[in-house]
């Protein structure tokens, strides 16, 4: 029971929001219950018929009574709206400088990776008061990333990178669990979210030490692929130039214009002709089933790394 408490803390910054807007659901929703089941006894009794030849006095209406009740839970259902949709627009979009981690669900375990290189499974270790946005992708099935205390989850999907954010405010232990049916094992892939104080979080992090990150691992990939046979950063090769890409406008041949964030080199690895890019011709092989979502996280963790020589310099 302790594990499972019927309220669970409330241990990150968009906590107290959530809760605010639940706990307002449940009064409105138990105030209206009340209401309307005390005056359907009421009814039932003040207006029964008395007399088995008894006919009630007919009634067409009042425009009044008809408006007062279609505009006022029209005005608080509105509210509810506007209240919940600014708390959902904050939990979605991650704070700039966010710490990235990568989640990769699978049949059934959590695999975690920090950009430093560290892996875990089924845990996570993140310092206190840092917002952390997590990358996530799934090997095989639907999986759904779930932390009670911090009031976030998201569903982990084949195919497809999902986000989600937050911000503990505790030092502490927190369950983490898959909140999508994914098989037998369902119950069982859960683990620990572990909130540190960033010293704690610092010695934790060198004590876990790979000594490789993980754009060093997507290097290593990339050469072991061939990759850099097309994509030569010296100039273009038969493929695009990739250094300073990530996050840049990439023109297409349609005429399409898109970013090139995680979902589009993810896509450009697995199915090459899906987006191509002006100027290229359909010649990169597909490397669907050569490499995994964790291979792929690494690559674009290379690729985010490559910055633009110009750019390497302003910075330093
Ligand atoms: Cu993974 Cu349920």
């Amino acid at each position: 029971m302790k594990d499972f408490p019927l309220f669970p803390e409330a241990a990150s910054t968009i906590a107290n929001s959530v809760d605010n807007v639940y706990f307002l659901l449940l009064t409105v929703s138990a105030f209206f219950s009340i209401l309307i089941f005390s005056l359907i006894f009421y009814f039932a009794i003040r207006y029964r018929r008395r007399r088995p030849d008894e006919i009630p006095t007919p009634i067409l209406g009042s425009l009044r009574l008809e408006l007062f009740w279609s505009v006022t839970p029209g005005i608080i259902a509105l509210s509810i709206f506007a209240w919940g949709t600014t708390i959902y627009f904050r939990n979605a979009d991650p704070p700039p400088g966010a710490m990235e981690i990568f989640v990769v669900g699978k049949q059934w375990m959590w695999k975690l990776q920090h950009p430093e290189g560290q892996r875990e499974i089924n845990e996570l270790h993140v310092p206190v008061g840092q917002p952390v946005k997590l990358t996530m992708a799934s090997e095989d099935v639907i999986h759904s990333f779930y932390v009670p205390a911090f009031r976030v989850k998201m569903d982990v999907i084949p195919g497809r990178y999902t986000s989600l954010w937050f911000e503990p405010t505790k030092p502490g232990k927190y369950h983490l669990f898959c909140a999508e049916y994914c098989g037998t094992q369902h119950s069982g892939m859960g683990g620990w979210v572990y909130v540190m104080e960033p010293v704690d979080y610092e010695n934790w992090l060198s004590g876990a030490a790979t000594g490789e990150t993980m754009a060093e691992a997507g290097e290593k990939l990339f050469g072991r692929l061939g990759c850099q046979t097309c994509h030569r950063s010296d100039r273009p090769g038969r493929g695009p130039v990739l250094e300073g890409l990530f996050g840049t406008p990439v023109q297409l041949q349609t005429g399409e214009k898109v970013i090139a964030d995680e979902a589009y080199i993810r896509e450009s690895i697995l199915q090459p002709a899906a987006r191509l890019v002006a100027g290229y011709r359909t010649q990169m092989p597909t490397f669907q089933g050569q490499i995994t979502e964790e291979g792929l996280l690494q690559i674009i963790a290379y690729i985010k790394s490559l910055a633009p020589a110009e750019r390497v310099d302003a910075e330093q």
